[in-house]
């Protein structure tokens, strides 16, 4: 249900409130595919209304949770608090709480056959927020509790470096040397750094680049494997499915054969249902981007022909987006909304937390939860996901 509010005319509202029922609130939205904040909203007008007295919602040791509500509709709430004798920080509890018994959870999905829902983020064409975009969406997932890892398959390694963490040693084990049968002793669970803040954290891992993932397309060439070249990346992370719910690859801006196996890692499982797990594809608004585009799209349909395999291309996420750049931005924007197929997931603006963050090197959804990128992320996982 959408709540027939001017989206521009809410003013900001924070309260304490423990992890718990924050953290439920987000799964429950994702699983009704409603807006946080529309759900609190919600929550205060059904709240309001409610004759019964509402029990008591424990917010011990709770931490600050912002939102916005229609302007007005926090000072009716503080009335109400203030006749029943409560606090305004319990006032929004109950009206949460409200709101979670009012909107169950939505029967459980089928059971997935196979694995982990897997996830890749590629394009070819460098800056365009393979790195930003996988990250966030991967600290969406996370913060709704699902057990996500996320994988840093470019061996430039900006992601491991954004999140603060070294590069593997170049003669330490690694993703590569797993996927090359190099590796004697250990697995790969070995490698996993959790990431901590924020309410992703006990549910996001990170599995760090190594510079050596430079000389893989060439390994992979000359390997003497059959189908080496496509199965590697899955014979490698399949021992790790079973410990997580998602797995987001942050691809290479390349299109050899780390590529390949990359795509061939998110294609559908026979028995997966469609889009269960596939490509998403960030581009820019500009003409450069439309090129690279096609290259990704040939590279992704050859695969099918050689293989015989089922490619899901997710869709696009237009990031950096700006439309004071003027017609080459708008009318671009408009022929990725034109193609259909894959969608447009979302439309990212040209915004400075993403850029602060990586400055901080933290992660975007700990730095500035609430910020416009961090719920374009929301978003993103919330339809990948759905
Ligand atoms: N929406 C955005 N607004 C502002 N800066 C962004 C945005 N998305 C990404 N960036 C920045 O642009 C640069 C390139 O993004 P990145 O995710 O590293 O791209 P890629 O992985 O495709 O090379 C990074 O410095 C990143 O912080
Ligand atoms: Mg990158």
């Amino acid at each position: 249900m959408t709540v027939p509010y001017d989206p521009n005319d809410r003013e900001k509202v924070v309260a304490k409130l423990p992890s718990e029922l924050r953290k439920e609130l987000k799964v429950r939205a994702a699983e009704v595919d409603t807006d946080i904040q529309d759900a609190v909203t919600q929550g205060v007008e059904a709240w309001r209304k409610a004759k019964s007295v509402r029990p008591i919602v424990d917010t011990a040791g709770g931490t600050s949770f912002a939102t916005y509500l229609p302007t007005g509709l926090y000072d009716k709430l503080r009335k109400v608090c203030k006749s029943r004798g409560i606090s305004y920080n319990q006032g929004i509890a109950q009206s949460i709480r409200l709101w979670l018994d009012e909107h169950p959870s939505p029967r459980p999905k089928p059971q997935r056959v196979t694995g982990a829902r897997r996830f890749i983020f590629g394009n070819q064409k460098g800056g365009v927020g393979k790195t930003s975009v996988s990250a966030g969406v991967a600290q969406a997932l996370a913060e709704t509790g699902h057990r996500t890892l996320l994988v840093d398959f470019d061996p430039q390694g900006h992601l491991t470096k954004q999140l603060g963490h070294p590069l593997i040693d170049i003669d330490a084990p690694s993703l590569a040397k797993h996927m090359l049968g190099e590796v004697k002793d250990g697995t790969l669970t070995d490698l996993l750094i959790p990431i901590k803040g924020g309410d992703f954290e006990d549910h996001l891992w990170l599995l760090p680049a190594c510079k050596d993932a430079f000389l893989l397309d060439a390994k992979l060439a000359t390997s003497r494997f059959v189908r080496i070249k496509e199965t590697a990346l899955e014979k490698a992370l399949e021992p790790l499915e079973h410990d997580f719910d998602f797995i987001v690859v942050d691809c290479p801006p390349s299109l050899g054969y780390s590529m390949d196996t990359a795509i061939y890692y998110c294609r559908t499982r026979e028995g997966e249902e469609d889009s269960t797990s596939g490509i998403v594809i960030p581009v820019l608004s500009e003409d450069s981007s439309a090129d690279a585009y096609d290259m990704l799209e040939e590279q992704i349909e050859d695969l099918i022909e050689d293989i015989e395999v089922v490619i899901a291309q997710l869709g696009f996420v237009v990031n950096m987006y700006d439309s004071r750049k003027g017609y080459v931005a708008t009318s671009s924007l408009e022929e990725w909304q034109k193609i259909g197929d894959p969608p447009v997931l979302a439309v990212v603006p040209e915004l400075k937390d993403q850029r602060e963050a990586v400055r901080m090197k933290e992660p975007l959804l700990a730095y500035a939860p609430y910020c416009e990128q961090a719920e374009a992320m929301r978003a993103i996982a919330r339809r990948i996901s759905g």
